[in-house]
């Protein structure tokens, strides 16, 4: 079978991890006898520079017309002047939102062979660590009402809104009490209702829906609270959902706890099977072009797109596995280095050695 994936490879470290993941998806195609088309497409800095906006047209329309998306990362401080509607960054909101994509799934699983490189001591994460952040992608103070306005005596002002609808909040709240329902039968509700109206409706709306769940133990936890729960006692959670600026927060700090933010991919959905995956890291603009960047999060976000948009679960199963066996053998980027005595390798090596372990 043929897969068509749009690719956009970004800024910074963007370009080398994802050439990690293209490679496997390679590999993946032979092993299992697939094939897959790449369409490559600039986003980000990159297009600015070439075409002067961030998000093209011909980028969101190959979007559209694919099967998926493969996104490296994007922005860096080439860029950083630039007034905020025509920052790189507004290249992946546009993709986020022209592309319905709002339930962001961010899996923050610790692998045991990494327990030296997480700051946490171990007795805090030796039972393992293994849950999902469902973080809200397309509404929220990301999209709402934003500007600036002066006044005589205050000078400029600047506002975000935060605002959620009840439908925006069902449907997220749906995903994560079916995602729940799939694993170990916990919920997490992650608000800030003791101030926010919009957080009051958001515990609402996901208690509602809890009637319909028997099955999923839900509970809910302010913000602040959360953020020090994860580093206090991190197994307590299964899967955590919450708004889109709190699953940006929260979900940068869990990957510190799997050893290192080069570890984390997610997926982000349309509800149905279509869906943009991309590594939560950022462009590291400081690291890029030298190696060191780690392909991890690249390569583990394209076995979330086999298993979410392509339905080809083993294929992810192996992709997993060859990333377990590699870090077993002790292959790591300077990130994920730990204390332990462990060989260094660059980006392409490590992708190289997971990718010839796919399949064997
Ligand atoms: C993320 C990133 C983005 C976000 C930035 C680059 C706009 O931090 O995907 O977590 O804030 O959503
Ligand atoms: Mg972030």
């Amino acid at each position: 079978m043929n897969f068509n994936i749009a690719l956009i490879r970004g800024d910074g470290i963007g370009p080398e991890v994802t050439n990690e993941s293209v490679k496997l998806i390679h590999k993946v195609g032979e092993t299992f006898g697939h094939s897959f088309t790449f369409n490559e497409k600039l986003a980000g800095g990159a297009a600015i520079d070439a075409f002067g906006v961030a998000l093209p047209a011909e980028t969101l329309a190959a979007c559209k017309a694919s099967d998926a998306v493969l996104l490296g990362a994007v922005g860096g401080l080439k860029w950083d002047t630039l007034p905020g509607d025509q920052r790189p960054e507004t290249a992946l909101l546009g993709l986020r939102k022209e592309l319905a994509l709002y339930a962001n799934i961010r899996p923050a699983i610790l692998m045991s062979e990494l327990l030296a490189a997480c700051p946490l001591r171990p007795e805090l994460v030796g039972g393992g660590l293994d849950l999902v952040i469902v973080r809200e992608l397309t509404g929220g103070i990301y999209f709402g009402d934003k500007g600036t306005v002066t006044d005589d005596d205050a000078g400029v002002s600047a506002y975000d809104v935060e605002r959620y609808s009840e439908a925006e909040v069902r449907r997220i709240g749906i995903i994560a009490f079916d995602m729940a329902r799939k694993r170990r039968g916990r919920l997490t509700s992650v608000d800030k209702a003791n101030v926010l109206e919009s957080s009051r409706l958001w515990r609402r709306v996901v208690t509602e829906l809890a009637a319909n769940y028997p099955d999923v133990a839900l509970n809910h936890m302010y913000v602040d609270n959360a953020a020090m729960q994860l580093v206090r006692n991190p197994g307590q959670f299964d899967v955590i959902v919450t708004n889109n600026i709190f699953g940006d927060i929260l979900s940068d700090e869990a990957s510190m706890i799997t050893g290192s933010i080069g570890m984390l991919p997610s997926a982000s959905l349309t509800g149905g099977n279509f869906g943009m995956y991309e590594p939560i890291h950022g462009s590291a603009p400081d690291i890029a072009g030298k190696g060191l960047a780690n392909p991890i999060a690249s390569i583990l976000s394209a076995a979330m797109m086999f298993r979410y948009t392509f339905g080809l679960a083993k294929e992810a199963d192996a992709v997993e596995r060859a990333v377990k066996h590699v870090i077993g053998q002790g292959f790591r980027t300077p990130d994920m280095a730990g204390n332990e005595s462990v060989k260094i390798v660059s980006t392409s090596e490590l992708g190289e050695l997971v990718t010839a372990a796919v399949g064997q």
